[in-house]
C-alpha cells in the first residue's frame, strides 16, 4: 500500500514554491539573531511572531505577513543569501529533485542585483561536492497589487535573465485585488509570448471567489498560459475551457495551503485535486506554496493525497513523473528527471 511509501526518497519536482514564503521560521529566525545583535533591527523574533506550530494563515493575514515582516527582516543581500541557500537545503533534504522557485523582484539594492544575488545562490548551492541532487529554475512574479510600471520591469528581468536561470514569469499575490488592474498587464503578458516564446507563463487562478468571476479568469485565460495554480473557485464553462485548451495545461495544486488558509471546503477529502488528478486533458502536479507559512513540505503533500484519494505507489510514482512534461526548464532536464524519477 502506498501508505507504506518512502515519500522523502521518492524524488519529487516542486513548480509552486514561493521563495519568501519557503523560509522556514528557525532560518527567519537565526537572520533575526545575527540582525538583532548586531542592533539592525528592532523586529520581533520570527519565533514570537510566528510561532512553531501556527499555520493557519487565512488570505487576510497571509499578505501583510510578507509587506509588515518577512520583507523588513530579509532586506539586505546577505539575509537574502542566506535565506535562499536554506530554502534549497530544505528541498533537497525532503527529497526534491527539481525545484522552480518564484520570487517577486525587490529593491535589494536594485531589483536586478536581487535576481542576480538569487541566481548566484542557487549557483553556490550547485558547486557543492558532491553536487546535490537539486536542480533549481527561476520564475519571476509580478505582483497584482503593483503598477503596470513594475510588472513591466519583471518582464525586463526575464528578458535580461532568460538562458540564465529564468525560466518563468507568474502572476501573483492577493487576489482581493480588483479584476480591473489586470487588464494593464495583457500588453506584458502578450509581449512575453511574443518577445520570449520559450518563457513558461503561469498564473494563479480562482484563488478566491472575488477572484474567480469568468470575467477574470477569461481575461486570464486569454494570456495563454502554461501553467495555472490553485484553480478552487471556477465556473463549469472555465472548467471546459481548461479542458480544451490546445495544449495540456499544468494545474498547480496546493492541498495544505488551501486547507490551512480555508480556502476551500471540506477539509482534505474535500480537496479539487480528486477532480482533476485523473482528467486527462490536464497535467496535475503538487505544490508546497509557502512551506514556512503553512509548514507541510512536498513529502507530506505527496502523503496527504495517498491517504485521503488512495493513490497506489505505482500512481505516486505517475503522478510525480507526469510533472516532468510541464517543467519550463527545458528538454535536458526533461531527460534528467526522466533519468532519475521512479516508474
Ligand atoms: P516572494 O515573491 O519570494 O517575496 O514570496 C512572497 C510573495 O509571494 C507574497 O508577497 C505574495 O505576493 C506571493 N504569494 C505567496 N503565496 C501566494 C499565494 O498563495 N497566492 C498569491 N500570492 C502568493
Ligand atoms: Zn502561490
Amino acid at each position: 500500500m502506498s501508505r507504506m511509501m518512502d515519500f522523502k526518497a521518492l524524488p519529487k519536482i516542486e513548480l509552486h514554491a514561493h521563495l519568501s514564503g519557503s523560509i522556514s521560521r528557525q532560518c527567519l529566525h537565526d537572520v533575526w539573531v545575527k540582525k538583532h545583535q548586531a542592533g539592525e533591527t528592532t523586529l520581533e523574533d520570527p519565533l514570537i511572531q510566528m510561532p512553531l506550530g501556527k499555520h493557519d494563515y487565512d488570505l487576510e493575514t497571509f499578505f501583510p505577513l510578507f509587506s509588515s515582516y518577512i520583507y523588513h527582516l530579509v532586506n539586505d543581500p546577505w539575509s537574502l543569501r542566506y535565506t535562499t541557500l536554506s530554502v534549497l537545503a530544505d528541498f533537497v533534504a525532503d527529497g526534491v529533485v527539481y525545484l522552480e522557485l518564484r520570487t517577486t523582484p525587490r529593491a535589494l539594492p536594485t531589483h536586478e542585483e536581487y535576481v542576480q544575488a538569487i541566481l548566484d545562490a542557487i549557483a553556490e548551492f550547485e558547486a557543492q561536492v558532491p553536487p546535490p541532487k537539486l536542480r533549481t529554475k527561476l520564475i519571476l512574479s509580478i505582483d497584482r497589487r503593483n503598477p503596470p510600471a513594475t510588472a513591466f520591469s519583471v518582464l525586463s528581468l526575464c528578458r535580461k535573465f532568460y538562458g540564465h536561470g529564468v525560466v518563468g514569469l507568474d502572476l501573483c499575490g492577493d487576489p482581493a485585488s480588483p479584476t480591473s488592474l489586470l487588464h494593464s498587464f495583457t500588453p506584458i503578458f502578450s509581449a512575453a509570448r511574443s518577445s520570449l516564446p520559450n518563457l513558461g507563463i503561469t498564473l494563479h487562478f480562482a484563488e478566491a471567489s472575488c477572484s474567480g468571476t469568468d470575467q477574470e479568469l477569461d481575461l486570464l485565460l486569454s494570456w495563454r498560459p502554461d501553467r495555472i495554480g490553485h484553480v478552487i473557485h471556477l465556473s463549469d464553462k472555465i472548467r471546459q475551457r481548461i479542458k480544451d485548451c490546445d495544449k495540456k495545461i499544468g494545474l498547480e495544486l496546493c492541498l495544505s495551503c488551501n486547507v490551512h488558509a480555508n480556502m476551500i471546503t471540506g477539509g482534505f477529502e474535500g480537496h479539487h485535486f480528486g477532480e482533476w488528478w485523473k482528467v486527462p486533458e490536464t497535467i496535475v502536479t503538487l505544490g508546497t506554496d509557502d512551506v514556512g507559512v503553512f509548514g507541510s513540505p512536498l513529502s507530506n503533500e505527496y502523503a496527504l493525497v495517498a491517504k485521503h484519494f488512495g493513490l497506489t505507489q505505482q500512481e505516486i510514482c505517475d503522478l510525480a513523473r507526469k510533472g516532468i512534461d510541464i517543467i519550463f526548464g527545458g528538454d535536458e532536464e526533461k531527460e534528467r528527471l526522466r533519468k532519475i524519477m521512479w516508474t
